[in-house]
């Protein structure tokens, strides 16, 4: 049984969902309804290859205590129910660690995808929902060397701990050749001979405090002043950011959230990217478009010492902006991490296979 339910997950689950079909078993997919409506979660399953989900929960938004409560009630009944042999998890999100907590208290296997990363930075929800879930987790399935490291130094046992590699980029590299930069371009309404950034902005330490808020606007509209951004705006902070007069550039062009390949084809296009998402880091590292990430930290380092990634206070944007134009795009062949190399749902797979008995 996949658990998923927040729009990271689908291009994380579709690969593993994928290599699993090859495989005598029977899977169910189970959407928990933290994300919802077309540009937030459908889209994923008609762009992606998902199947429909088997059973959506309906949860939607809430306080984390309400959100995370109301996916565990629901996937107690349905563990009660299906009786999964494994459960099957991604990501960071609250509806990640919800299933891992019902798992582990109703004795059922846990499969956690993306296991081992560390900010080790408490305020972010995400770190605590990745340690709660690696500690209840049977087999943690990872991306990167440190990640290994991390769940090593916490005393996790080798034998639980396989390196995978990373299937959002089995999910990249399967879509590559529909990334088609001009098409999206001319979708959102930009000029693609013209040089533009994309910028995705959802973290609450950037879009939730009217402070931080006001200092993000400032940091986008001097960023403006020298080139287009386009922001395809997360609905978390759109609200916020809205008031704080953050449309108020004529070279800040909002749009609503995107689909995946015209997400992905307008950064293909883009001279960089602006972002605190944490796939993004990873698929313009693969990509080799320059990305900026406005946060202090990053539990995805791989993305700057391999790959394109540079982690930038507010104040530093526009300077560093326009130090990553000048510089242009390099070509490294060796910013891609070991193994993500687009056969990470297969390996997934096999692992689960093995520990399945199959
Ligand atoms: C969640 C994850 C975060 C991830 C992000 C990816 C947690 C704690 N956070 O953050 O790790 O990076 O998803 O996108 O799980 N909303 C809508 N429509 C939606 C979803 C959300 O309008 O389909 C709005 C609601 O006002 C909601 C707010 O966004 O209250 C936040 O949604 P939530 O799922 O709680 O967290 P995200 O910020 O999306
Ligand atoms: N994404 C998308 N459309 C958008 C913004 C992001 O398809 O408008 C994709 C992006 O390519 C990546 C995934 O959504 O595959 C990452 O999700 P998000 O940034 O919401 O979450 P995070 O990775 O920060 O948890």
């Amino acid at each position: 049984m996949h658990v998923t339910g927040a729009r990271p997950n689908f291009p994380k689950a579709a690969p593993v969902i994928a290599a699993l079909e090859r495989h005598p078993l029977r899977q169910l997919l189970v959407h928990t309804g933290q994300h919802y409506g077309d540009r937030m979660s459908e889209v994923f399953f008609r762009e992606l290859g998902l199947p429909a989900p088997d059973v959506n929960l309906g949860v939607g938004s809430g306080t984390h205590a309400t959100q995370t409560a109301a996916i565990m009630v629901g996937l107690e009944e349905l563990f009660v129910a299906e009786r999964p042999d494994l459960v099957m998890v991604y990501g960071d999100v609250n509806s990640t660690a919800a299933a891992a907590l019902v798992a582990a208290k109703m004795g059922v296997a846990l499969a956690h995808v993306e296991a081992g990363l560390r900010s080790f930075d408490w305020t972010m929800p995400e770190e605590i929902n990745r340690v709660v879930t690696d500690r209840l987790a049977d087999l943690l399935l990872v991306t990167s060397a440190d990640a290994v490291a991390h769940l090593g130094n916490e005393g996790v046992h080798p034998d639980r701990i396989h390196l995978v590699g990373n299937p959002m980029i089995d999910t990249l590299m399967r879509h590559l050749g529909a990334l088609d930069a001009t098409a999206a371009a001319a979708q959102v309404g930009v000029d693609p001979s013209e040089p533009y950034l994309v910028a995705t902005l959802h973290r609450p330490g950037n879009v939730d405090d009217p402070a931080d808020v006001a200092e993000l606007v400032q940091a986008v509209h001097a960023t403006a002043d020298q080139v287009r951004v386009v922001v395809p705006l997360h609905p978390r902070g759109r609200e916020r950011l809205a008031r704080a007069g953050f449309m108020d550039h004529d070279r800040v062009l909002v749009v609503p959230p995107l689909g995946y390949v015209e997400f992905l084809g307008l950064v293909t296009g883009s001279a960089a990217v602006v972002t605190d998402s944490g796939g993004v880091q990873e698929e313009t590292t693969v990509l080799g478009v320059p990305c900026l990430t406005l946060r202090p930290n990053t539990e995805r380092p791989v993305t700057i010492t391999h790959g394109t990634n540079q982690l930038v206070t507010r104040p530093d944007l526009p300077a560093a902006v326009a130090r990553v134009l000048a510089e242009g795009r390099r070509a490294d062949p060796d910013r891609v991490p070991p193994l993500w190399d687009g056969h990470a749902g297969p390996r997934i797979a096999a692992v689960v296979a093995r520990h399945l008995g199959l």
